[in-house]
Formats: structure tokens, C-alpha cells, sequence
């Protein structure tokens, strides 16, 4: 294959964010845009010719022309084979199972998650490194130099690669392996789940719903949940992968999966429902009339991992990100193991897992996973919870409830400021972070101030240092507020404030959530002067 080397001229904005390179559609169809960032990222990583590039997307609009494109950048960048996964189509927790299990150099994911998808929405490009994980911060930022002084990307001349039909093709040097997206994902989860006791419990007559939201993840979901564990037809909702997602924000919660939440509350409510997310790492778990926090769900998986044949050992240690309520802290010294709290972003997380430190991990924001893989996995989570209520057959609401009792309760919330002025959202949080440095001895929401300051982590294997990563304010009686920006938006700012509050008495644990965090909530805004500074007096999205 004839290689071309294209002159182009740098752009200025490529800076990978929590999660990879998100962008408008049209910003990415701009001339050499995708090019000039996969020749980056191809740029940052010595070692890579000869090697296997594992390459799929979550079927957004531009997913399969985008592969063409970087097949070819591929070829010319000297890399040896390429899987993809079928139709282009792979989940971000199998890309990062395909490359442990086939040890691949890294992979490159398509998708930007929850984001809608379509071409008036977001595109995105993540680079996995060799353990199946996000590419950490050193990694990132040096595509993003490169990106900054790129004067040409290499590209071949090659016809259109026929990624719909499974086999492998020779171009050239170059060896296409078009694979079956679901089959290695599947067989790792048979081998960490009792896929028996499942289908047992599926066989009783045991009722789910599972909403894909229109993402990549139903394809994953029809084949293990009805296929192998005969959930009845039909348990899987909105399972095509759509480039524009039906038109939906493929975001697995309260507000964005309602139809779902509507159908556990209803009076002939299926026993167990979830929802995944536009590239299947994040879960929302619920019950019958019960919502079960991401923070809450962690905990419960901790609390009874055992249960699972993949986790029969036991767990080394658990992991959180900052803002992650301190649930899964109690079960962690209950278990009497460590409990790392992390910044936010899945990619912090990749040593500790790599290091045999950490077993369990999860964030806030829908996303729970195990050093099974490098990346969050929605489905795992799913089917973490079905083997949980096989065991026990007990409600999902008789298993919170036990939890708590056993626990305590943290009351907690998200609220978000969306499509804030950058400038302004800076602002706001270069001003909380010298605010809240005179808090500590003072009362906020009739808790006293323990401490504050700027949440800042040195990762205990390799000692990277990250700073900035939050805003805490921590009080009495474990209630919190942490103040940040999110690093995932292509539109604006969005600031968020997380709220949380400890409950040990089992008599005030069945109160509403929103009214028990109200306090914390005023107080976080005033102390933010958020009314004032952004014009806003409510949060646009509470999660
Ligand atoms: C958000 C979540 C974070 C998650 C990331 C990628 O990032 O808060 O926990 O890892 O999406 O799914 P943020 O927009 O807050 O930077
Ligand atoms: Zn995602």
C-alpha cells in the first residue's frame, strides 16, 4: 500500500479531557481534524510498529467513516493488524477487554459516552493503552503537544475495508481482523458471574428491564441477558445502536432514562431495571420503586463480592473517585481493607488495578467496574447485581435497606450548572478555593467546618502528582460539598456540586433525598454565590 505523508497544519484545541477528545461533529469534520489527532496519538507512542491496534466505536454518527480513516493512518503508521469490531461497533468496557485478552499495543474508542450522538452533536476519540485502560495523564498530554506542532500525518492509499462481515483480510503489510463485538466480552463474564444461578432466577419467573438508550451496549445485552440467560424477549428496550440515538441523551439516570424509573415505579413493575450509557461503561441500577445510587451501589458490590465465583477471594482494596460518597468506605474497613480515594476519571484508578491493589472501583457518575477490565463496565455492574439477588433472593430494595441498616445511609446528590460562561465557572472556583480556606471552626449548615481545601492526589504507585481536582469542604457528622468543573463538555462550563450527608440512625433512613440535602445545598450555593455570579438559583440537572 502506498504510503502519503499529507502536510496539515497544526490545530490549537486538541486536548484530551476526563475522557478522551470530545467535540461538535463539526468541528471533527473540519479537514484533517481526525487525522491531524490520531497521527498525534500515533506520534506519542514509541513502540508501536509491528504491533495490534484494536479499533471500534459506539456507533455514533461519523463512527464508520472515522474508521476507515484511521485504518488507513494505521497501515501507514506502521502498525501490523487491526481488529475491529464488527459494524464498527464496540463497547468501551470490550475494547478493553479485547485488548488484555489478545495483548494488543492499545485500542481506539470512538464515542464520547453519554453525549448525544448525530451530526449536530459530539463525536470523540479515545486512545486505550496496552492494560486495556484510558491513556494516563503523561500520555495524554504529550498527543497534546504533539498535536500543537504537527506538520503532517501519514496515511494510506487503501480501498474501503469491508468491516461488516467477520474474518481476517491481508491489506498489504496490514492484516484486518473484523471480529464479532460481543463474543470475548461475554466470555469474560460468563467466567466472573455464576451464569447458572442467574438463569435460574431468570426461570422463576424473576422480571427485568434493561434500557440500552439506543447505544452500543444492546447488541451485549440481548446476547447475555436473553440468549444465554433467558431473560424473557423483549427485557432489552431501545437495543439498536442508532448514530443519533434516537435523539436522546444516552445518559443512564433520574432524569434522562425517566421512562424507565416510570415503568420500576408503575404497579406491575418488572423486579429489576437498568440502563446503560451511549458506549456501555456507565450503569444506573434500580429496583422496585428504589433507585439505588452509583455511590450506594458500589458499597453493596463490595459488601457482597463474595457472592460472584470471579470474586470469591475476596477483594484486595476498593477505590473511589473524590466526589464518590464514602458508602464503600465503611465496607472497606467492615472488611478491614484499604479504600483509595482518587480524582475524578476512570484513568486514576489503572495503577492501582494494574499495581494489585484495588479490586473494586466506581464513581458517582454511573460507573462501577473491577480489575477484570481497564475501564468502567456497565453490563458487569448489571449482571454483578443479578448474581447478588440469585444468590440472596431478595428484593433490590430489601438489599439497600439491609445495607443501611448495617452501614448507615449517605444521603446524596449532584447537582449540576450546565452551559455556564467558562470565564465566569472559573471564577466561581478560583474564588471557592481561597473562600473556603477560612471555613474551618465555622458552621455551615448547622455543621461545624473540619476542613477544606483543594483536593490534590499523588498516586501511591508512580507518584504523578494531580492537582485542582476539587473543591471539599468536609463537616461534622460526614456531611460534604465539593465544588468542580467538568472536564467532559463540548459547550460551556458545567459546574458541579456534590452533596452528602451520613445517617447511622435506621429510623431516618426512608426520608427524601432532596429534603434531607437541602440545607447543604443552600449553603453550597451561597457560599459559591452562585445566584449571584451565574444568574442561576437552581441547578439544571440533580442526579
Ligand atoms: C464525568 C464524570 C466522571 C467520569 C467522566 C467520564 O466527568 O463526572 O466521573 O469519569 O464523566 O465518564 P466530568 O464531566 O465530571 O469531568
Ligand atoms: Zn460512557
Amino acid at each position: 500500500m502506498q504510503v502519503t505523508i499529507v502536510a496539515t497544519q497544526p490545530f490549537q484545541d486538541q486536548r484530551p479531557g476526563t475522557s478522551g477528545l470530545r467535540k461538535k461533529v463539526s468541528e471533527f469534520l473540519q479537514p484533517h481534524y481526525l487525522e491531524n489527532f490520531v497521527q498525534s496519538i500515533f506520534d506519542s507512542l514509541p513502540g508501536h510498529e509491528g504491533q495490534t491496534l484494536v479499533l471500534g466505536g459506539d456507533g455514533r454518527f461519523h463512527n464508520r467513516e472515522a474508521i476507515q480513516t484511521i485504518v488507513r493512518m494505521a497501515a501507514a503508521n506502521g502498525f501490523r493488524r487491526i481488529m475491529i469490531g464488527r459494524g464498527g461497533i464496540l463497547s468501551t468496557p470490550a475494547v478493553s477487554c479485547v485488548i488484555r485478552k489478545h495483548r494488543a499495543f492499545g485500542g481506539i474508542i470512538l464515542s464520547a459516552s453519554h453525549n448525544p450522538g448525530g451530526s449536530h452533536a459530539d463525536f470523540g476519540v479515545k486512545y486505550n493503552v496496552g492494560n486495556g485502560g484510558p491513556a494516563p495523564e503523561v500520555l495524554t498530554e504529550t498527543i497534546y503537544a504533539r498535536s500543537k506542532a504537527l506538520t503532517g500525518f501519514r496515511i494510506c492509499s487503501a480501498d474501503t475495508v469491508d468491516i461488516d462481515r467477520v474474518g481476517e483480510t491481508r491489506y498489504g503489510d496490514l492484516s484486518v481482523a473484523v471480529i464479532d463485538p460481543v463474543c470475548d466480552y461475554a466470555e469474560l463474564m460468563a467466567s466472573l458471574f455464576d451464569f447458572d444461578a442467574i438463569a435460574a432466577l431468570f426461570a422463576s419467573g424473576f422480571r427485568m428491564r434493561f434500557d440500552a438508550m439506543n447505544g452500543v451496549t444492546g447488541p451485549y445485552a440481548k446476547e447475555i441477558l436473553e440468549h444465554r440467560l433467558g431473560a424473557s424477549p423483549g427485557t432489552v428496550i431501545r437495543g439498536e445502536p442508532l448514530a443519533d440515538f434516537g435523539g436522546i441523551h444516552p445518559d443512564p439516570n433520574l432524569v434522562y432514562a425517566r421512562e424507565l424509573v416510570a415503568d420500576l415505579n408503575g404497579p406491575d413493575g418488572p423486579d429489576f431495571g437498568a440502563a446503560s450509557d451511549g458506549d456501555g461503561d456507565r450503569n444506573m441500577i434500580l429496583g422496585r420503586q428504589i433507585f439505588v445510587t452509583p455511590s450506594d451501589s458500589l458499597a453493596i458490590l463490595a459488601a457482597n463480592a463474595g457472592i460472584a465465583p470471579g470474586y470469591r477471594d475476596g477483594l484486595v482494596g476498593v477505590a473511589r473517585s473524590m466526589p464518590t460518597s464514602r458508602a464503600v468506605d465503611y465496607v472497606a474497613r467492615a472488611l478491614g481493607i484499604p479504600c483509595f480515594e482518587t480524582p475524578t476519571g476512570w484513568k486514576f484508578f489503572g495503577n492501582l488495578l494494574d499495581a494489585g491493589k484495588a479490586t473494586l472501583c466506581g464513581e458517582e457518575s454511573f460507573g462501577t467496574g473491577s480489575n477484570h477490565a481497564r475501564e468502567k463496565d456497565g453490563l458487569w455492574a448489571v449482571l454483578f447485581w443479578l448474581n447478588i439477588l440469585a444468590a440472596q433472593r431478595k428484593s433490590v430494595e430489601r438489599i439497600v435497606r439491609d445495607h443501611w441498616r448495617q452501614y448507615g445511609r449517605h444521603y446524596y446528590a449532584r447537582h449540576d450548572y450546565e452551559g455556564l460562561d467558562p470565564r465566569v465557572a472559573a471564577a466561581v472556583m478560583s474564588e471557592l478555593r481561597k473562600v473556603t480556606l477560612t471555613l474551618p471552626g465555622r458552621n455551615v449548615a448547622r455543621h461545624s467546618v473540619t476542613a477544606a481545601d483543594d483536593f490534590r492526589y499523588t498516586d501511591p504507585i508512580d507518584g504523578s502528582e494531580a492537582e485542582h481536582q476539587g473543591v471539599r469542604i468536609l463537616m461534622s457528622e460526614e456531611a460534604r460539598i465539593v465544588f468542580r468543573l467538568s472536564g467532559t463538555g463540548t459547550f460551556g462550563a458545567t459546574l458541579r456540586v456534590y452533596l452528602e450527608r451520613y445517617e447511622r440512625d435506621h429510623l431516618r433512613h426512608g426520608l427524601d433525598v432532596q429534603a434531607e440535602l437541602g440545607e447543604l445545598a443552600q449553603a453550597a450555593s451561597q457560599i459559591a454565590r452562585l445566584a449571584e455570579r451565574t444568574g442561576r438559583s437552581e441547578p439544571s440537572l440533580v442526579t
